[in-house]
């Protein structure tokens, strides 16, 4: 039998619902401190990449512009409701593959993408179209847990991966080769407390390293 993907889990669909109550909630804190030591620029163009039910944009001010886009129609139902209800004018989302943008090059100011790359089949192509689509010298922010450098810990996590999978997410990324890999020109890495399990990469766009 075919093992399942992340993005295939119950969690983006059924369960959709339930998402705000449980992860939204744990999440929005960290994603509102990572949006606001930005200090996102008036008119800024901002992508967020499987943005979900909209977990973060209470955070975005007003005076920017997003895009949201998702691949799960489920998600995205709830994040619109969210927009409606809120009158966020400067947020609208669409359903999008982050693996195959259909924007132009060069489109955007910041790409951020929140929990998302250990959920994609492919991280490195989602931080491709990533930089593709940001314009040179833009920024591209990612918010994630990564494979533990621990030895013991990071093979417990691995082993774990078949299940996590099944819940919605993969414990198999390693940091240090996936920048590598994406050739993410990385200015800033740090964890909003020294026992989170979570990472805030920060990276320039810079297209020369572009292949
Ligand atoms: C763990 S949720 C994170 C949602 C939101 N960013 C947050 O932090 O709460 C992962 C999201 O990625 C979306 N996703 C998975 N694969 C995707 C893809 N290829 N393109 C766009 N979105 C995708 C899922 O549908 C889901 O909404």
């Amino acid at each position: 039998m075919r093992e399942i993907e992340a993005h295939e889990s119950k969690l983006y669909s059924d369960l959709a619902p339930l998402y705000d109550k449980t992860f939204g909630k744990i999440f929005y804190a960290r994603l509102r401190s990572v949006i606001e030591a930005l200090d996102i620029p008036r008119g800024a163009r901002v992508l967020e990449v499987g943005a979900g039910t909209g977990t973060s944009f209470p955070a975005y001010p007003r005076h920017c512009e997003v895009v949201g886009i998702d691949l799960a129609p489920d998600m995205l139902a709830r994040a619109q409701e969210k927009i409606l209800e809120n009158e966020w004018h400067h947020i609208r989302v669409l359903e999008m593959n982050a693996l195959d943008l259909k924007f132009p090059d060069n489109n955007f100011d910041y790409v951020m993408a929140f929990h998302v790359v250990t959920v994609v089949p492919d991280p490195v192509k989602l931080i491709e179209e990533a930089k593709r689509v940001c314009k040179p010298g833009g920024k591209i922010v990612v918010v994630n847990h990564f494979t533990s450098t621990s030895p013991v810990l990071g093979f417990l996590t691995e082993a774990l991966d078949p299940v996590t999978r099944y819940l919605g997410w993969s414990t198999k990324l390693k940091m240090k080769p996936f920048i590598e890999e994406a050739h993410l020109n990385i200015d800033e890495v740090y964890k909003l407390s020294k026992l989170s399990l979570h990472s805030v990469l920060i990276g320039t766009n810079d297209k020369s390293t572009d292949h």
